[in-house]
């Protein structure tokens, strides 16, 4: 892995002035000076299973030309070679980024420190499958004899948002088997998981890579407390609570038999570790045949970002735009559009993955950084989201990239429902780029053609257009297709990392809160008169004081 600055590149600074060159071009004219723009611009993948279009973008060839050159100044094909090969490049954390592992599919070893890990995570996955299947067929009884109805996932940040995501956007292969989450530390939630009532049929598995985090020790320890007081024998703890976990001695200490801890490594970050036994919530609910299927849509994306040539590789194409957006255009923020209910959580679990991998300002040379890193992700589903932001997107003073996810077979088809979803997902990609504009457009058919006028109203009924988007269409989101598009967003956000020259394997920034919390918890608890803080926080304290119970 190369530390370079990109903005010291030969390519940055000749893409500063392409920059200048066509920040002013409108899509309008890019789509009519090459008729092929489409074609140029689009890739399938998949045996043509998904479109990926990329040519409503404020980018001509020139452009893809320079950021390819770019990627080739940074060194990116050696740092892919270097996370796939297990070197220690998470160098905060000294430690290598093998989630790539989890999903091979292929004979190939994996070698790390003289050994395969492979074996590790086949009996891990083997582990697994046996214990799903016990769970889904009746075999694995609770402390009763009853049959299991509920599994709680308690975990947080990468050991939450991954499995919950997926269970949500594969609802139609989920089995009889309930699954909850439970993440925050607030008591309502917790409340939510007790007022189940039914802990005979419930397994908990407590989800925590370190085995430290204070939300999900702190609500596994309440949730066996109540466990305890209702069934009245710590024996039958065995039963019902589980862990996944890199601290095997954390979890012991907590009480959890040796037999009922699924093993994860320190090379899995916790944002990408829904692969591993983190995602045993998701094997339960959609079965070992389903979870597999994830895993292999996975390993294929994995061998196209490792393989194919820059200039058709997805994963490369997609952080060059998000760069060229973020650095040159300032855009701060990406919008994710998915035209497809069930993915309604893949923004917020794509927020993690990419705000917590490249929200960093200081490079791998350890200097202050001084060009734009990860961009602010958000989003929601369609058309949800066209009745609430899209007027900001469309007329706002901001630049907006939208990345649009559909898949055109719905799971179920009832009347026209699903061609209006998807009508309004092509119709928001064509108002965004072209916008309904003064000059004559080939794109709209006579009667829609505008003439501009001068009339005081009509300004604010214009829209300018040249806002980019890419569009990403599956046939069909199934398992397969889904760990295809998870791993796209991965590859996506380390291609990036690389070009931003920093470390986007650690995490450094969620720690101090951490101890002032532990801190000011402490004083809390024992009602301390000087806390020490400043004065708006002494003051929030003390305003919580009066009413504290
Ligand atoms: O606080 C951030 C974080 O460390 C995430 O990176 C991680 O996914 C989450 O906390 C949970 O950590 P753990 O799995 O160790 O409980």
């Amino acid at each position: 892995m190369k530390y370079i600055n990109p903005t010291q590149t030969a390519s940055w600074k000749v893409l500063k002035n392409h920059f200048d060159e066509i920040k002013n071009i409108h899509l309008v004219d890019l789509f009519q000076c090459d008729k092929n723009r489409f074609k140029n611009f689009s890739f399938f993948l998949h045996n043509k299973q998904v479109l990926i279009d990329i040519s409503k973008n404020r980018i001509t060839d020139k452009t893809i030309q320079l950021l390819l050159q770019l990627v080739h100044e940074v060194g990116l094909k050696q740092s892919i070679q270097d996370m796939f090969n297990g070197e220690y490049i998470n160098c905060t954390e000294n430690r290598p980024v093998l989630h790539t592992a989890l999903r091979n599919q292929s004979n190939t070893p994996v070698i790390l420190n003289n050994i395969d890990i492979m074996s590790d995570i086949r009996s891990v996955l083997n582990k697994m499958k046996n214990f799903s299947h016990d769970v889904i067929s009746g075999l694995w009884r609770g402390y009763s004899g009853k049959r299991i109805k509920n599994v709680v996932n308690i975990g947080i940040g990468g050991s939450d948002l991954g499995p919950k995501m997926v269970i949500q956007a594969l609802k139609e292969y989920n089995n009889h088997l309930n699954v909850f989450y439970l993440s925050n530390i607030d008591s309502t939630e917790v409340w939510d998981i007790i007022k189940l009532n039914n802990f005979e049929s419930t397994i908990f598995l407590i989800s925590s890579k370190t085995f430290k985090t204070q939300e999900t020790l702190t609500n596994a320890r309440t949730i066996q407390d109540f466990f305890f007081k209702k069934v009245g024998n710590y024996d039958f703890i065995e039963k019902h609570f589980f862990a996944i976990t890199a601290n095997i001695s954390g979890a012991l200490e907590f009480g959890i038999k040796p037999n009922n801890i699924f093993r994860l490594w320190d090379w899995v970050g916790g944002r990408y570790s829904l692969w591993s036994a983190v995602g045993l919530s998701i094997m339960l609910s959609i079965g070992y045949d389903n979870f597999n299927r994830l895993l292999c849509g996975a390993y294929d994306m994995d061998m196209h970002f490792k393989n194919t040539s820059f200039e058709k590789n997805i994963p490369v194409l997609l952080a060059l735009i998000g760069i060229w957006y973020n650095n040159f255009f300032y855009s701060d923020t990406e919008v994710i559009l998915p035209y497809y209910q069930n993915l309604c959580k893949f923004p917020q679990y794509i927020q993690q993955s990419s705000m917590e991998s490249n929200g960093k300002s200081i490079d791998r040379n350890g200097d202050k950084i001084d060009w734009q890193t990860g961009p602010i992700l958000w989003g929601e589903v369609g058309t949800n989201a066209q009745h609430s932001f899209f007027q900001l997107i469309h007329q706002g003073t901001k630049l907006i990239p939208c990345d649009f996810i559909a898949s055109i077979i719905s799971d179920h088809s009832i009347n026209n429902h699903n061609t209006i979803l998807l009508s309004n997902f092509f119709a928001q990609t064509h108002a965004l780029a072209f916008g309904k504009h003064f000059k004559k457009i080939n794109f709209f058919s006579s009667n829609d053609i505008q003439v501009y006028n001068n009339n005081y109203i009509d300004k604010f009924k214009n829209f300018d257009g040249n806002k980019p988007s890419n569009s990403i269409l599956f046939k069909k989101i199934d398992p397969y297709a889904l760990g295809l598009l998870i791993a796209l967003y991965e590859h996506k956000i380390f291609t990036q990392g690389i070009i931003f020259n920093i470390f986007s394997f650690d995490q450094w920034g969620v720690e101090l809160g951490k101890v002032i919390s532990n801190d000011l918890y402490s004083k809390l608890i024992y009602k301390e008169c000087i806390l020490g803080y400043d004065s708006s926080t002494n003051g929030l304290i003390d305003f919580y004081n009066l009413y504290r119970k």
